[in-house]
């Protein structure tokens, strides 16, 4: 059988395409792992590989950041040799990022099927990069495997054909309970100085929020006035830990007493901080859903999310970058605990077995 190819290029595809990885490999399905490089710092990848228990990648492109006409091309360039080389069976991508829709577009292009990992999500926001990448991954995949009901819903609107869409839940969730123990036994807590319980995580690196001085000011405010009674933890991406630079923000916000600034985590430190923290600032995708997963109140610094289940059931508020808002929320958790909030269907980290069943029929 020609082997199965499942990619991972950022940060947020390492936790989807993990579990996925395993249950192939359980099956003794041919798998090749390839990684396109356009994460590579040692904190942005390796560290999540290490966590995630996934051995090295089989194939390593090494493409790293630039224009996203140049990643795009890049990769595009580097996959078709490989699809050329391993004639794979299947190409599997995951998520939104610049990786995806790259081996998307190639892998179609030379007639493999491609399958698309948390298919159908939608922002309806086209300024986001991400939103263009879902939309047009969504439109080429073969196999779109979405992760929840409104996702079909909008696949089915797009006019995707009934066939190629199948529910089969959050595979995020699939790592997430497989790595609890070991979070808890991550000593970060210790590490920070921090009690659990007592602080608010933050995370932040949207462009809309991070490339705009005045978006960013913002952020720092609310970060400021948070901070004023609490602890809080905010592990810098690269791109934002930029920025702040950029700015001439970046003395301001090491000097905020009561914030702890930290390199970006791996992710067992990482969870191990979600899960005991007071609730989260963040305009992350995946920690929407974590959250929701965990039960901890969730503040977005966004207009609008492709995650909308978070909000409808899960504990997931959204206040864009207003300052104001930001607060208010903050200060209605913090008196009166959050939105309680519940787990959606097929949030049971059973994903990945039902992608592999999806993926064994579809190769017979
Ligand atoms: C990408 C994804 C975004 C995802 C995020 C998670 C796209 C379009 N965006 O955004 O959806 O939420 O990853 O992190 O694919 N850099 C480093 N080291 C690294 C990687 C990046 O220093 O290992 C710096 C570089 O200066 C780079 C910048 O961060 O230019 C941004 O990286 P890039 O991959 O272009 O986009 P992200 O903002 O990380």
């Amino acid at each position: 059988m020609e082997p199965i190819i499942l990619v991972v290029g950022a940060r947020p595809n390492f936790m989807k395409m993990a579990p996925l990885y395993s249950e192939l490999k359980r099956r003794k399905l041919p798998v090749i792992l390839l990684h396109t490089g356009q994460h590579y710092d040692e904190n942005m990848s390796k560290v999540f590989f290490e966590d995630l228990n996934m051995p090295k990648p089989d194939i390593y492109l090494g493409v790293g950041s630039s224009s996203h006409a140049k990643q795009t091309a890049q990769i595009m360039t580097d996959f078709e040799k490989v699809c050329q080389n391993e004639t794979p069976s299947l190409v599997v991508v995951a998520g939104d990022v610049n990786s995806t829709i790259a081996c998307a577009l190639v892998a179609t292009k030379l007639a493999i099927p491609v399958a698309h990992v948390e298919a159908g999500l939608r922002s309806f926001d086209m300024n986001m990069p991400e939103e263009i990448n879902r939309i047009l991954t969504d439109r080429i995949s073969n196999i779109l495997l979405t992760p929840s009901k409104d996702a079909n819903e909008n696949l089915i609107r797009e006019g995707m054909e009934q066939e190629k869409i199948k529910l089969v839940g959050n595979i995020m969730i699939d790592s997430l309970l497989n790595n609890l123990e070991s979070a808890k036994k991550s000593n970060i807590h210790d590490e920070l100085k921090i009690d659990k319980t007592e602080y608010v995580l933050i995370t932040a690196h949207r462009p809309s929020n991070v490339d705009y001085e005045n978006n960013l000011a913002r952020i720092v405010k609310a970060i400021e006035a948070i901070c004023e009674d609490t602890k809080a933890v905010f592990p810098l991406h690269p791109r934002t830990s930029n920025m702040l630079k950029k700015f001439g923000f970046k003395n301001k916000i090491k000097q905020i007493s009561n914030l702890i600034l930290t390199k970006p985590l791996g992710y067992i430190d990482f969870l191990a901080l979600i899960k005991e923290s007071k609730t989260v600032l963040t305009d992350s995708g995946g920690l929407q859903e974590e959250t929701t997963a965990l039960g901890i109140p969730c503040i977005t610094l966004r207009d609008n999310t492709e995650r909308p289940i978070t909000i409808e059931k899960g504990t997931n508020i959204l206040t864009g970058n207003d300052t104001r808002k930001i607060i208010q929320a903050w200060e209605n958790i913090n008196m009166n605990g959050g939105k309680k909030g519940q787990i959606p269907d097929l949030w049971d980290g059973k994903t990945s077995e039902r992608i592999s069943n999806i993926i064994e029929t579809f190769l017979k």
